[in-house]
């Protein structure tokens, strides 16, 4: 099985970017733990902090993964291309938070992939990419 992992802007940042809310792990290391962990799934991993590159992403996985990753982290809010790049494609994407978006700033309660996706996992810091990528593998169980 192949998983893409797509995260979104500022998520370059975390390690140092508000530890209080989004721990002080970087993706990097993280990535490491979770190809350890998942040694049967063929992992990827791409960042970007520009919205027609994550669009673009999003078009280049259909035909090469059997599931995505998604956290769009503040485009999530904003973004009615990448919601519709989701809906355009056939591959299934869960959205992802670290944090409780439901709990922190009203704007941070719509989201334009949720609709589109096929869950949302939020709330359960780093753990909650863990959680995506079980959920593909159980629903291929
Ligand atoms: C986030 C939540 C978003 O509201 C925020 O803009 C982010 C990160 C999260 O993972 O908790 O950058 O997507």
């Amino acid at each position: 099985m192949k998983i893409l992992i797509i995260n979104g802007p500022n998520l370059n940042l975390l390690g140092t970017r508000e530890p209080d809310t989004y721990g002080n792990k970087k993706f990097e290391d993280y990535f490491v733990d979770l190809q350890l962990k998942f040694g049967e799934v063929e992992l990827s991993y791409f960042q970007s902090n520009i919205e027609g590159e994550i669009i673009d992403e999003l078009h280049r996985a259909v035909g090469e993964f059997d599931g995505v990753v998604l956290n769009a982290a503040a485009y999530t809010h904003t973004s009615v291309g990448i919601g519709d790049a989701v809906k355009a494609i056939e591959v299934p994407v869960v959205e992802v938070h670290i944090s409780n978006t439901h709990s922190r700033e009203e704007f941070r309660h719509k989201s334009f992939i949720a609709p589109v996706a096929k869950g949302v996992i939020l709330g359960f810091g780093l753990q909650s990419y863990d959680l995506a990528i079980q959920s593909f593998i159980n629903s291929k169980k």
